[in-house]
């Protein structure tokens, strides 16, 4: 079990560059180690990892933001993480050499110049975390968190998941050398992500059960067996995923944007951002907090009805039904850390349907980039947020780009074939789509048909621009 005592006294460990504690979000008691399901004993709520040790680590905000870039030119293992080279904010192992890394992070910031004309908001950008080495944000917070699995000695880590925490986890696990145990619903993740723990070999189970369901099974599990848990419950994964934020201010040097604009599931993935954003706030680091807004799926809203009807006071569950799989998800685990940083940055948090994630993805595909259905709802989510006079067009907004667009390769085919609405509600309207399909063509091998189908583009692409 990790300690931050056991950490800070390591023999041979290099000086620690913070002290850090688990802090329980209800309550508010802090210990110095935390128990398999990283829940308080006292009130079982989620823990947190606090650093009472950074301000007094003799770093103010501009020697740090000189160090990190400087970091930038060095080859040194760690350096090259987009993760480990923000260590004066992370908890730190006991020695460097035990760090898992696969050079996570480092993620691209990219202009979005159609979804700007579109929407009108002439500073659009995106982080695209799809572009980390498997494919999704989760990289960020694994190597962190089986860096302190495998400090603890443990050999095996297992996670629920809806996808792509378990093709991450799987990777960090094979690179540190530890066996890892996947928990994901039958039927409802990718083949691309399920193939990524098959091959980084996990022990795979897939149940006959929602993610939920999933999460519900290992919470119980990882209190019976010597098994590490590596959901975005354990908080050292929030750790490392509060560097998307670090790296992205640094992209902006240090002058935040009005807006970012997250997808949420579990509600991890915004805590962590949230976290980052406060931090940085309470070193000085930037002037002022960028406002955090969520956007969930329609059919997976927990937490926009936990805010509407239930005052962000308690969590309202939803059978969660949504062909963006990895967003899927009815009782979200880290909803009040959510709703803590949404209410403390001043953001929104918003629902989209399938249709317009479906429109939002095609969008950012057009762009050169692409990413996964979930990371769509963000587009999808600012139009929303537009039309509610939330965002300003004048405004600098960043979205965030959770995965890559190869993780979800059928939902791509379904949308540009045309069958991905066919048998449900949405059928009908699907209609709308068709200006933003790409379908294949099937041809005979000859340059005829081949410059027949070239003229029928040119002509369809005339047409459009004079619409
Ligand atoms: N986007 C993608 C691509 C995801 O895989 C996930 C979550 C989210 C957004 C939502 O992030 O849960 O931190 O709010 N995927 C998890 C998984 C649940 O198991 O891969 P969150």
């Amino acid at each position: 079990m990790p300690s931050a005592a056991a950490i800070e006294g390591s023999p041979g460990a290099k000086p620690p560059h913070v002290t850090f504690c688990f802090r329980c979000i209800g309550c508010g008691a802090v210990t110095h180690a935390a128990s398999q399901d990283f829940r308080c004993s006292q009130c079982s709520n989620l823990l947190e990892i606090t650093d009472p040790g950074w301000k007094s680590s003799g770093l103010d905000a501009a020697a740090l933001k000189s160090l990190w870039r400087e970091r930038r030119s060095s080859n040194a293992p760690l350096d090259l993480s987009g993760v480990w080279r923000f260590r004066e904010l992370l908890p730190a192992p006991a020695s460097a050499g035990q760090v898992v890394t696969l050079r996570e992070g480092n993620t691209p910031l990219y202009e979005l110049p159609h979804a700007s004309r579109n929407t009108g908001v002439s500073r659009l950008y995106a982080k695209h975390q799809g572009m980390n080495p498997t494919g999704s944000f989760k990289d960020t917070g694994m190597t962190v968190a089986t860096t302190f699995a495998r400090e603890a000695g443990y050999r095996w880590v297992a996670c629920a998941s809806t996808g792509n925490t378990s093709a991450s986890m799987a990777a960090y696990a094979a690179r540190g050398g530890m066996r890892s145990l996947v928990l994901v619903p039958d039927g409802k993740i990718s083949w691309s992500k399920l193939s990524q723990a098959l091959d980084y070999g996990a022990l795979t189970c897939q149940l006959r059960t929602d993610f939920d369901g999933c999460l519900r099974l290992l919470q119980e599990l990882v209190l019976q067996a010597p098994v590490y848990q590596l959901n975005s419950i354990n908080p050292f994964r929030l750790e490392g995923q509060k560097t998307l934020a670090l790296e992205l201010l640094e992209q902006f040097d240090w002058q935040p944007p009005d807006h970012i604009i997250v997808p949420g599931g579990n509600l991890g993935n915004s805590s962590a951002i949230g976290k980052a954003l406060l931090e940085m706030y309470d070193l000085g680091l930037i002037p002022r907090l960028p406002k955090l807004s969520v956007i969930q799926a329609e059919g997976a809203n927990a937490l926009v009805r936990t805010l509407r009807e239930g005052g962000g006071k308690r969590l309202i569950s939803v059978q969660p039904e949504t062909r963006a799989t990895a967003i899927r998800i009815g009782h979200p685990a880290s909803w009040e850390k959510a709703v803590k940083v949404i209410q403390a940055t001043g953001g929104a948090c918003e629902q989209v349907s399938e249709l317009d994630i479906a429109v939002a993805k095609a969008e950012i595909g057009a762009e050169g980039i692409g990413c996964e259905p979930a990371s769509a709802v963000t587009l999808a989510g600012l139009k929303k947020l537009l039309q509610q006079g939330f965002v300003k067009t004048e405004e600098t907004v960043v979205l965030i780009l959770t995965g890559n667009l190869l993780k979800d390769p059928d939902f791509t085919m379904d949308f540009h074939r045309g069958p991905l609405f066919h048998g449900t509600t949405d059928e009908k309207e699907s209609d709308q789509l068709k200006p933003f399909r790409h379908p294949p063509v099937v041809l005979d091998a000859t340059l005829d048909a081949v410059v027949t189908a070239l003229n029928q583009a040119e002509k369809s692409d005339r047409t459009h621009s004079n619409a």
